[in-house]
């Protein structure tokens, strides 16, 4: 089965892409990440976009195609005046246009690492609306939120804490538990 891994942050050095990497260590078994890039997208044009265009933008094409091939999506993001970051709400917008919306009805799970005490918990709350919007079906147990990044992480960019690799570990077994379900 496969699952698409979205970072919320662009930044060279993110935390949220190690904490992304770490999760695509701790795959169980069965389940295969592919990366759908938010970076090369433009903002949301309805101009751009169907009905008013016969052709989406190249990277928006790229990017629903990877979500529309995989069964499930895992967001990592950072959080961004208390809610989702800017790029990856386009993002978003861009993946949930049309009946035929790459992210309509999909598992979905959330994580988010933060230097600060809260680890993206307002950001996690702030997607918990946009996710009813689109049907998702959001895995939301356990809370993965990798607060004091800036301490998790060793040079090489793994992730240290064995605490948080454990919830990792447990909400990528939810997700997967979740597609079996799915697939009967
Ligand atoms: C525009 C902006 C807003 C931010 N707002 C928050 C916030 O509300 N809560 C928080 O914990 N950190 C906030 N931060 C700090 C980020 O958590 C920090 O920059 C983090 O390293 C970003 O994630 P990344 O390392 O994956 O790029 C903000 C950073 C930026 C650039």
């Amino acid at each position: 089965m496969k699952i698409a891994g979205i970072c919320g942050s662009l930044r060279k050095g993110s935390y949220n892409w190690l904490l992304l990497k770490a999760a695509e260590e701790l795959l169980p078994e069965g389940l295969s990440l592919t990366i759908a890039s938010i970076d090369e997208l433009p903002l949301y044009n309805a101009d751009l976009d169907f009905p008013l265009t016969t052709e989406r933008p190249e990277t928006v094409n790229i990017f629903r195609d990877t979500l529309a091939e995989a069964d499930g999506v895992l967001i990592v993001s950072p959080e961004y005046n208390y809610s989702i970051p800017g790029g990856l709400k386009n993002a978003v917008d861009w993946a949930s246009r049309g009946s035929d919306s790459p992210l309509l009805n999909k598992p979905v799970a959330l994580m988010g690492a933060s230097p600060g005490l809260l680890g993206t918990v307002r950001m996690q709350l702030a997607f918990l609306p946009v996710f009813q919007f689109l049907n998702m079906q959001v895995i939301h147990k356990p809370e993965v939120l990798i607060s004091q990044a800036n301490t998790k992480f060793d040079e090489d960019g793994n992730l240290l804490d064995s605490k948080a690799k454990e919830l990792i570990s447990r909400k990528l077994e939810n997700l997967k538990a979740h597609l079996l379900n799915n697939q009967k």
